[in-house]
């Protein structure tokens, strides 16, 4: 399985997903302060990867920590959190994991620095496995969905490199692919990034899941040819209502797959689901640089001083969505009533899986 962060006992170790796929590179964050330099830079990117990679980020920086008493290093532990929670502004996942980190520092303060440190660094290597065991009971939930031949498109990257393992939307298709399902994986090239050519493409092939690339603006044309059966997508943040926030594009993905009639369906962990928000219209939308758009791998694409909008996501609206997949159970319209009855199951579901 791809490693796409681990704690070493150097610091936090990344696939450095910038330089996919032309290389197979690890970058090892030595501090706090580079973790969140791969997170701004999207070394480590994708939604869950992004919570964890926080989550390290801020154990290294208490493990680092020269406080010789709590209080003091509470205030370090506060600047560790503010620095992880200024990197990327969309996922809530990074927020989630913070929050932990909050919550179990508060936890287990009365016993001392030592006892905080070895904490901390334990609960965020928790997070990773809890990761990949929400990813892989998504697939056991959203495999069934998924037809059981033909070909099935995804935009972004939800796979293996945007999780700590295994991926969401990548996770079902490859858990279908298992039960024996026979899916062709349609990938969008996710301009201006690339995360669908560079790291989908990338992955799906190195797993041998039959793969073709298409650049964005195909996808209403292949599924006019009767060529996508389904949609599936990850998501970086979910409204209370269902709607979703990922990567820009994927509202026009929703749209589309609405007139040919294709089902579209998102498979995001819990962390994702963000119940203190009520619509998508709140929802941050990161802006990256101009420079992604008007330059393609080093080179100028655009004229000198052209207008440039480059939002990192959009929101898709719930209408759009035929079911939301997690690790709780499917959730299905209307989502205000079907999130807030899979926000309640928590305790159930974790007893049951235990
Ligand atoms: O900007 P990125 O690459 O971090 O955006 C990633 C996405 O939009 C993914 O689709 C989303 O995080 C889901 S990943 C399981």
């Amino acid at each position: 399985m791809i490693k796409t962060l681990e704690w070493t006992s150097q610091g936090v170790r990344f696939i450095d997903q910038t330089r996919l796929p032309a290389e197979e590179v690890f970058v090892t964050c030595a501090t706090y302060r580079e973790v969140a330099t791969a997170i701004r830079d999207m070394i480590v990117r994708g939604a869950p990867a992004i919570g964890v990679a926080a989550a390290m980020g801020i154990a290294l920086g208490v493990k680092q920590s020269t406080a010789q008493d709590v209080a003091a290093l509470r205030t370090e532990f506060g600047l560790i959190c503010r620095t992880m929670g200024e990197t990327r502004p969309t996922a809530v996942n990074l927020f989630w994991a913070i929050r932990r980190m909050q919550q179990k520092f508060d936890a287990v303060a009365a016993q001392g620095v030592h006892h905080v440190k070895v904490t901390l660094v334990e609960e965020a290597q928790k997070m990773l496995l809890e990761d990949i065991a929400a990813n892989e009971t998504m697939g056991r939930h959203g495999a069934a969905l998924l037809p059981s031949s033909g070909g099935v498109l995804t935009h972004c990257n939800a796979g293996a490199l945007a999780t700590c393992g295994y991926g969401t939307a990548l996770g079902v298709i490859r858990a279908a692919i298992a039960s024996g399902k026979r899916l062709h994986v349609f990938a969008d090239e996710t301009r201006p990034f690339l995360q669908g050519s560079r790291l989908t493409a990338w992955e799906l092939m190195k797993d041998g899941i039959q793969t073709t690339l298409i650049a964005d603006n195909m996808a209403g044309a292949m599924m006019r040819q009767g060529k996508i059966q389904a949609v599936i997508v990850g998501a970086d943040r979910i409204a209370a209502n269902g709607d979703v926030a990922n990567k820009i594009g994927t509202y026009s993905v929703a749209v589309l797959a609405k007139e040919h009639a294709i089902p579209f369906y998102v498979a995001a962990p819990w962390s994702t689901v963000d119940m203190n928000m009520s619509s998508g219209e709140g929802i941050p939308i990161e802006q990256r640089s101009p420079r992604e758009v008007t330059h393609h791998a080093g080179k100028q694409v655009a004229p000198d001083g052209v207008l440039v909008e480059n939002p990192a996501f959009d929101v898709t609206p719930n209408k759009y969505i035929t079911a939301i997949i997690t690790e709780r159970g499917i959730a299905k319209a209307p989502y205000a009533e079907s999130l807030k009855e899979l926000s309640q199951n928590a305790v159930a579901l974790v007893g049951a899986r235990r």
